[in-house]
């Protein structure tokens, strides 16, 4: 139940690395097709992370840094980092303890939390309670992961898909009638046979035996994935809609997760969305697991007016699933016509 205050997304910052994977990229790597790959996906290319130096805290500082400066906002001003990743630095010590390090925030504390696509939206929703108690000020929320660094680029069903970036928003209080305003999210353990990465955790650490046997890539059942992917984001929306006594018309943005166009689009159809309502980057971007949100409000965010009715939902391995409504509010400094 929410308390005193509203919490409202009030700047936005994102990060995506500058090296583009192209589909003729992988047509090198694998027996695949560009074509094959736009038709059952609708991704064109990702961005992947060069540099082995970089890992996920690094974009997701950078995505934090550009939040700061097009936000105005001062190292010192945040409370609390939350970052949502499947792909931390290290088992040990949270990213979020390392975007803290890196962007020089001394008077904040960062953890992380994991639940793959849907990460991102559990955060946030996390992220709000914190405003909406009064207990924090200022909360940052990043979706950040490097899948580079899990997929194996010998296996098609999976390297087609996904792409490195991270996407962060900055949480704060707000009286009126903006910001996050429910959200409906469902968790079903026994996902996990369709959608995993089976090695490198507790259950099955390291070992010779989970090298050879390639247990620490991403690995899935696609179809099963797709399916329930779209079952999942649309009785989550309608959960929400129900809820909130709202007709999909009155929904100005769909903000979905982005892991394979005509899920989007199945599930737009669904709820009866037109293709204006639902916003789409999945072309340029791939699945950025956490990221693809963020990444998404950060693209978009010139469309967006205060008191636009918005939904976000994401589908994520878990399995995970759920929906987000939220009101646009004003955002602290706006990116200017002149400015990058
Ligand atoms: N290039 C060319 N052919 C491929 C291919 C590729 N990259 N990957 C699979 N194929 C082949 C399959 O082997 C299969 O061949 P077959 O009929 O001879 O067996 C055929 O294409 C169709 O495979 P299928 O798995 O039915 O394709 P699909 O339309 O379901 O698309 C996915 C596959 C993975 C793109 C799709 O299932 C998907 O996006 N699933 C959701 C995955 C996801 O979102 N994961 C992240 C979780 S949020």
């Amino acid at each position: 139940m929410r308390t005193r205050y509203n919490a409202v997304i009030t700047a936005l910052g994102g990060y995506v690395p500058d090296t583009i994977l192209t589909n003729h990229d992988l047509e090198e790597l694998v027996d695949t097709n560009s074509e094959w790959i736009v038709s059952r996906t609708g991704i064109k290319e990702r961005r992947i992370v060069k540099d082995p130096n970089i890992a996920t805290s690094d974009m997701a500082t950078l995505a934090l840094l550009r939040l700061m400066e097009d936000g105005n906002v001062q190292p010192d001003e945040i409370d609390c980092v939350i970052v949502s990743t499947s792909t931390p630095d290290y088992v040990m010590v949270s990213t979020g303890s390392m975007v803290c390090e890196k962007a020089g925030l001394k008077n904040a504390w960062g953890i992380d939390t994991n639940a793959a696509c849907s990460g991102f939206l559990y955060a946030l929703t996390l992220g709000a309670s914190m405003i909406e108690s009064g207990r924090s000020k200022k909360v940052v929320v990043i979706g950040a992961d490097k899948n580079s660094s899990i997929v194996n680029y010998t296996d098609r069903n999976t390297c087609i898909l996904f792409g490195d970036g991270a996407g962060a928003v900055l949480l704060e209080k707000t009286e009126e009638e903006f910001g996050l305003m429910d959200s409906f999210f469902r968790t079903d353990g026994s996902g996990k046979e369709n959608l995993i990465v089976t090695a490198g955790g507790s259950k099955n650490p390291a070992s010779q035996e989970t090298l050879d046997q390639k247990l620490h890539y991403v690995r899935q059942d696609g179809r099963v994935v797709f399916k329930a992917a779209i079952q999942g984001m649309t009785d989550t929306c309608n959960e929400i809609l129900k809820a909130n006594h709202l007709q999909s018309s009155q929904i100005d943005h769909l903000v979905p997760h982005q892991a394979n166009l005509r899920i989007i689009q199945a599930v737009g159809d669904n709820l009866g969305l037109s293709a204006e309502q639902v916003k789409i980057n999945i072309d340029r971007y791939g699945n950025t697991t956490a990221a693809t949100i963020p990444l998404c409000l950060w693209d978009y965010q010139k469309d967006f007016k205060a008191g636009d009715n918005m939904i976000l939902t994401a589908f994520g391995a878990g399995f995970s699933w759920g929906a987000t409504y939220l009101k646009w509010g004003k955002l602290r400094h706006k990116t200017s016509e002149n400015e990058d």
